[in-house]
């Protein structure tokens, strides 16, 4: 999946699902779209729905789906998890280490690397900070990628792709977020290796594209899917004080998800790539 966006120039959307409409929404929206889609769940998600639970709605659906489907842990903070996501079924996995050391980041990436290639599995890294809140990773400040420090790790980790930091944010917009392309492009140019964007909701359309021309390929969305998740159950249950069907308030959520990623694809140019 990632080769082939990395030479048609288009991102595949990466989406945090948490439970059995998020992921029905995300597969749905990518399936009507004939676009290739990374179903991601991170951590707190697994912890929130239980493990078991949500990896067996994640694995069923992608595997029924008519689109290729990656099933993918988001921001793993260990080798065990990712360990434990690989055992399960998971086809990609991220080991989020930015906070070590480059050489503890890149050891701990090169021994995860050795066992999801055991599986046949992809590994996504990450060098340099992102800002904001994303579950159970936090960053009060960025932290830029460093451009030789890139250089030398996908040379030497193994990793498939490769989160970077270039001043990008999780959740709501932050005052200080800003994209610094020209670090993007040095690193795209030093690199030549597909990467990684996080913290993509409310990101304009326009700094999307170009994102994807230096070399982004996967594109992480979860605050714009709970934004529109909540903002469609409180107008769908003021609009109908009456009704106490969860499945039709759920999926009033259900359907405004839908729309959000099936415009996100559209964005990343992934329509008809499946
Ligand atoms: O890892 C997930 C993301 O980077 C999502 O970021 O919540 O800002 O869309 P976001
Ligand atoms: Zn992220």
């Amino acid at each position: 999946m990632i080769p082939q966006a990395y030479r048609q120039h288009y991102a595949v959307g990466a989406f945090n699902v948490t439970n059995i409409e998020t992921t029905q929404a995300v597969i749905s929206a990518a399936e009507e779209l004939k676009s290739p889609v990374i179903v991601q769940t991170s951590e707190k998600a697994l912890d929130y729905a239980g493990f078991d639970n949500l990896v067996g709605i994640v694995l069923g659906m992608a595997k029924k789906s008519t689109v290729p489907v990656v099933v993918h842990l988001d921001h793993g903070r260990s080798v065990d998890i990712a360990k434990k996501c690989l055992t399960a079924g998971y086809s990609s996995v991220m080991i989020d280490l930015n906070k070590l050391p480059f050489a503890d980041n890149l050891s701990r990436t090169i021994e995860i690397v050795k066992i999801a290639k055991q599986y046949g599995a992809s590994v996504e890294a990450e060098l340099g900070g992102i800002m904001g809140r994303e579950d159970y990773v936090k960053n009060s400040a960025p932290r830029l990628t460093d451009v030789g420090e890139a250089v030398q790790f996908v040379q030497r980790s193994g990793a498939t792709v490769l989160a970077v930091g270039i001043g990008n944010a999780h959740g709501v917009p932050m005052a200080n977020e800003k994209l610094h392309f020209d670090i993007l492009e040095k690193i795209q140019k030093a690199t030549n290796f597909p990467l990684v964007l996080h913290g993509a909701s409310s990101t304009a359309a326009s700094e999307i594209t170009k994102a994807i021309r230096l070399g982004v390929v996967k594109i992480n969305i979860d605050t714009d899917i709970r934004l529109a998740f909540s903002t469609a159950l409180r107008k769908f249950m003021h609009a109908n004080p009456d009704i106490y069907d969860t499945r039709e308030i759920i999926g009033a959520g259900r359907e405004a998800i839908y729309h959000v990623v099936a415009k996100k694809i559209s964005i990343f140019n992934s329509i008809g790539k499946a």
